[in-house]
């Protein structure tokens, strides 16, 4: 997650910013050691320093990584995540109010605000998705999976498939969208699951790929 070599780090360490680089101190972890969470009061932002951290939701054993931070990245304490070191790390660490003067004094800021919270945002995206059509992509692979073995012809290493079903019959039969099943054909795709070689013609290059996705 680097700016073109030029990273929030670098910018603080400029003589003008001195001031502004004093209102950070400097907060160590271990590695493996949750840094904050959820239920705590502490309102502050930070900027990882040296290290890498991970920033996840965490309900009873369900983990979602939102992302990875590296030095140069911020983040803030009142998101509602965990935040873990993943290896032994060091945060530059202030409290909201002074923030709002590195917003105005420190454009490189809120570029670096905008390109965390937004590559967190896409994530999240991915996340929500999961979790939205993970019933019906296990309908959708282990379908496919099915079909690949009783009816799959080997061809170049694979099994070419001919369904011979249009994508609204498919729908049908696995209770979902249209669009639903077209976008997670898409993901299959590009996950290199299964290549389209025609209106309903599939070819499956690797079994064994797509057995352990439905056996997951
Ligand atoms: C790069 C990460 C972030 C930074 C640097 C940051 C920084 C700030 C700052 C400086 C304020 C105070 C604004 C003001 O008083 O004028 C603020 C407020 C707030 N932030 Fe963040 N924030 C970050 C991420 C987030 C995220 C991910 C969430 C939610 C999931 C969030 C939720 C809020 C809320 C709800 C407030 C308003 C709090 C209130 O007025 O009581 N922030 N944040």
């Amino acid at each position: 997650m680097k700016f073109s070599g030029i990273n929030l780090l670098d910018e603080l360490q400029k003589s003008e910013l001195t001031d502004l680089r004093d209102v950070f101190h400097s907060r160590s972890a271990k590695k493996g050691a949750i840094i904050f969470s959820p239920e705590q009061d502490e309102d502050l932002v930070f900027i990882i320093e040296s290290g890498k951290v991970r920033i996840y939701l965490g309900y009873e054993e369900k983990e979602f990584t939102l992302g990875i931070l590296e030095p140069g990245d911020l983040y803030s304490s009142h998101a509602g995540c965990f935040v873990q070191a993943l290896e032994d790390s060091s945060l530059l660490v202030t409290d909201v109010q002074s923030v709002k003067r590195c917003m105005a004094e420190v454009p490189l800021f809120n570029r670096t605000m905008v390109r965390v919270l937004g590559k967190i945002l896409q994530n999240a995206f991915s996340v929500i998705g999961g979790l939205a059509f993970k019933d019906i992509y296990a309908r959708l692979t282990a379908y496919l999976l099915k079909e690949a073995q009783e009816s799959g012809v080997p061809f170049d290493g694979g099994l070419e498939l001919e369904l011979d079903l249009t994508i609204e019959q498919l729908s049908q039969i696995l209770g979902a969208t249209r669009q639903t099943v077209s976008t997670l054909l898409n993901n299959m795709v590009r996950e290199g699951l299964v290549v389209k070689r025609g209106r309903s013609k599939w070819f499956i290059p690797d079994l064994k790929a797509l057995e352990d996705v439905v056996n997951t």
